[in-house]
């Protein structure tokens, strides 16, 4: 068999990573060989975003930067999969003539057949229709990056009618995947060295609304529970308005449950709010906060907000900046907004903030959060806390990285890479705004007990009540 190499870049979000690891799980059961080394592969494949303008800037760039290569080397393939790939469809090969394979995000299940045929037709190949879905796809263990963390997609797309954003578009409708196809794939990853697992889906905790009654993300979570060697579960991204009583109830009756809980709010401003149909108020909003924390006092925010949305005031502005007080999120992504072409507020609103208005903001929302991420963080130092050890420190040679149970990068001086994929406690020593320093501390001096709670000396984040 003909045994050509690939090279795969991922742009954007959590799920690309995810569905990176499919790809290239499907390209090597087809007998293709992945590389890290551009140079040597002959087929160039690139998982795209389409979330913003600037996210698809970039990938243009990567995408005109490897025609030099096409044009000394005709044989070389370029695969374009993803986002842009379903947005744009043929008009990618229109302005790119030098792209053999458009693969939209239902499709990359058969990348593999596409870059095939595109090899021996020589000529342009295009999906972006709705068959093979990525989910059909058997994993290939060996493709995930860490050994002890695996992410898990359990719904795909999205059905809310959020007027800026282009994943209903680029990722279609809602479609989740059956409990036992989840609790197999998670049972196999355990077998493999997982600990920790994240449900990934657009909206989450919409899991199960198209499936048999009664399923829903909290079953989901109470089932997977059940897994013993399973210490961590986690789940991206929810939607406020599936924040129901039953799956906060399980939240909080399952202590291997994050503690930490992203709950994008995209603004504080009911005003604005509305223009995004976002299906909720700023009460509303905060009283599910406060109904979670009635329950689980320990649980950690984070959100999402968007900057100069259409219309957006000075006074919707500060709103936005008041939620980040009122709540204490310990961390939140902030993005100026964006027009997407086909999008509610693209077509129909003017986009009336000025980029000067909407780069300050955003400095604003990341300032003010920075503040409030510094004070919590301040409050941990002292407290002795459980990580799972991720790998050396990114920035320094003698220090490695690990995160604990609330989702907080705590850095530490280690230098046995032994290490990697345990849980072990560490003292909090220093606090920054988006990390923590901290102290290893001896295992003897700590008792590991069932669910990863710590006895003795401290008291470890994620400890049940
Ligand atoms: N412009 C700016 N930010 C956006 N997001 C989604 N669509 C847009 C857009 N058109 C942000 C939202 C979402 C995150 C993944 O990206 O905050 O939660
Ligand atoms: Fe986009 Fe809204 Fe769906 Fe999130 S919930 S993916 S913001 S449409």
């Amino acid at each position: 068999m003909d045994r050509r190499k690939f090279f795969l870049l991922t742009y954007g979000c959590q799920m690309n990573k995810l569905d990176s690891e499919l790809i290239a799980s499907r390209m090597i059961q087809a007998g293709f060989e992945e590389t890290e080394r551009e140079e040597e592969a002959q087929v160039l494949l690139l998982n795209t975003c389409s979330i913003r303008e600037s996210a698809e800037d970039r990938v243009w760039g990567r995408i005109g930067a490897m025609k030099a290569r096409k044009k000394k080397d005709p044989e070389v393939i370029i695969g374009v999969l993803g986002c842009m790939a379903q947005e744009h469809k043929v008009f990618l090969r229109t302005r790119m003539p030098h792209i053999d394979v458009v693969c939209g995000t239902r499709e990359f299940g058969r990348i593999d057949a596409l870059v095939r045929e595109s090899i021996e037709t020589r000529k342009g190949v295009i999906a972006t229709g709705e068959g093979g879905n990525g989910d059909l796809v058997q994993r290939e263990l060996s493709c995930r990056p860490m050994r002890a963390q695996a992410f898990v997609n359990i719904i795909r797309g999205c059905n809310m009618p959020c007027t800026y954003c282009i994943v209903p578009a680029t990722r279609g409708p809602e479609v989740s995947r059956p409990v036992d196809a989840i609790r197999e794939e998670v049972e196999r990853l355990v077998a493999d060295g997982v600990t920790e697992v994240t449900l990934l889906g657009q909206t989450v905790n919409a899991y199960g609304h198209d499936l048999e009654r009664g399923t829903d993300l909290a079953l989901l979570l109470r089932e997977l529970h059940q897994i013993p060697a399973l210490r961590r579960i986690s789940f991206v991204t929810s939607h406020p308005s599936f924040l129901t009583p039953r799956l906060m109830e399980a939240m909080a009756a399952l202590p291997r449950v994050s503690r930490y809980f992203h709950l994008p709010a995209q603004s504080g401003s009911n005003q604005v709010l509305k223009a995004m149909k976002r299906g909720y108020t700023r009460e509303r909003y905060l009283a599910r906060i406060r109904d979670l924390k009635g329950l689980i006092p320990e649980m950690e925010f984070a959100c999402d907000f968007i900057a100069g949305f259409p219309g957006e005031t000075e006074e919707d502005h500060r709103q936005s900046l008041s939620l980040i007080e009122e709540v204490g999120f310990s961390q939140s992504f902030v993005f100026k907004y964006s027009p997407r072409k086909g999008t509610v507020s693209a077509d129909y609103l003017r986009d009336d903030v000025p980029e000067e208005v909407k780069a300050r903001r955003n400095q604003e929302l990341l300032q003010t959060q920075e503040r409030v991420s510094l004070a919590r963080n301040r409050a941990q130092v002292g407290e002795v806390r459980e990580i799972l050890v991720e790998g050396p420190s990114k920035t320094r040679k003698d220090r490695y990285t690990g995160r604990t149970a609330r989702n907080r990068i705590v850095h530490f001086a280690n230098e046995d890479p032994n290490l990697v994929g345990r849980y072990v406690p560490v003292r909090i020593v220093e606090a920054q705004a988006h990390s923590l320093i901290g102290v290893l501390q001896e295992e003897t001096r700590t008792v590991l007990e069932g669910d990863g709670v710590l006895a003795g000396k401290g008291r470890a984040e994620g400890a049940s009540q």
